[in-house]
């Protein structure tokens, strides 16, 4: 299926790499101008100017997600160059392996800060760069938000939080023709958070085990729900939290006992 996307601005925060580029790209692809946002001008440029390299319009902005002065320069910005947002993508978010007594009070705290407060301040300042009514917000979950997992503590309080407040807001901005769903990926190939939490073959092999349908997401299965909720064919889901996942939330915890010892002794090796 192929839609038409040339009349619509897409914002990404974290929009510089992983699945919320792949989203940035598909979007791009379909004709969308594209605002990129995370913390490094240099990464942001450089997927900037990738999607630029696909023949879109794009445009990369350095700022970080807890710092709401930076966000709304970003967003205001944006909205000078391409005009109303009609798409917002909420991706920005950190993550390692860590029971809750070998995190840090700063350990948990950055976490949540980066995935839950990020996300609020990306969303509550955006209202004001919407289209309105049309606008369609999509925030970028995880499968900890409702399945309680072991060395996850900080990213399963945050991404919990994440889909409350796409709850929340769906109805406080509903009235106003604003949308917001959450997708929930599965272990997504080739991605920055997949090498945290899977980061030897063996442990990416087993998690590959362990989805129903026998394989890892791509980028693409991602953005391809991403495009029919920024669709009319998505123009009257609001409040939900959508998994795409080949089922594993199904599946219960995650044991991720192997995969922090493997990174701990990277790090203990680098
Ligand atoms: N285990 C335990 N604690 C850890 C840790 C680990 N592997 N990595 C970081 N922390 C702790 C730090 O020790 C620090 O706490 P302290 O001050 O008490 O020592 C705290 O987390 C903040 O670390 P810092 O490196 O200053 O944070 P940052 O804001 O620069 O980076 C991270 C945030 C840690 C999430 C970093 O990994 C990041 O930027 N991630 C983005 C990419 C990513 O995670 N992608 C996957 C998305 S799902
Ligand atoms: P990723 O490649 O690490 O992308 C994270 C993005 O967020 C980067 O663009 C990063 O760029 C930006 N970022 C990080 N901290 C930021 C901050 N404080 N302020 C602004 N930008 C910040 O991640 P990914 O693995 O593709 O994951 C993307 C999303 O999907 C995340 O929300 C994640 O929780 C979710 N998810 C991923 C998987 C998976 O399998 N990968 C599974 C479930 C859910 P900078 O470094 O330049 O800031």
């Amino acid at each position: 299926m192929s839609f038409d996307f040339s009349d619509l601005h897409v914002f990404v925060s974290g929009g510089s790499s992983g699945i919320n580029l792949g989203i940035a790209e598909a979007f791009a692809g379909a004709g969308a101008r594209l605002s990129l946002m995370s913390r490094s001008a240099g990464k942001v440029e450089a997927a900037a100017a990738r999607l630029r390299g696909l023949g879109a319009e794009a445009a990369g902005y350095s700022a970080d997600v807890r710092q709401p002065d930076a966000v709304q320069a970003a967003l205001a910005a944006a909205h000078t160059r391409f005009g109303d947002i009609d798409v917002l993508v909420s991706g920005a978010a950190g993550n390692f392996l860590a029971t809750a007594l070998g995190m840090s009070p700063n350990g948990f705290k950055t976490v949540v800060d980066i995935d839950l407060l990020g996300s609020f301040n990306v969303l509550r300042l955006s209202h004001p760069f919407l289209r309105k009514p049309g606008a369609c917000l999509i925030s970028l979950s995880a499968s900890q938000a409702f399945v309680p997992t072991p060395f996850q503590a900080h990213v399963c309080a945050a991404k919990s939080g994440v889909d409350m407040l796409t709850r929340v807001l769906a109805l406080e901005w509903g009235p106003e023709g604003i949308r917001i769903n959450s997708i929930v990926p599965g272990p997504v190939a080739d991605t920055e958070g997949l090498s945290r939490l899977a980061p030897t073959p063996e442990t990416l092999e087993a998690m590959a085990r362990r989805v129903p349908l026998r394989r890892l997401g791509s980028r693409a299965d991602i953005a391809n729900l991403a495009m029919v909720l920024a669709s009319p064919l998505g123009e009257w889901i609001t409040g939900a939290v959508i998994p795409v996942d080949g089922g594993i939330s199904l599946t219960g915890p995650r044991d991720f006992a192997a995969a922090a010892e493997a990174a701990a002794a990277g790090r203990s090796a680098a």
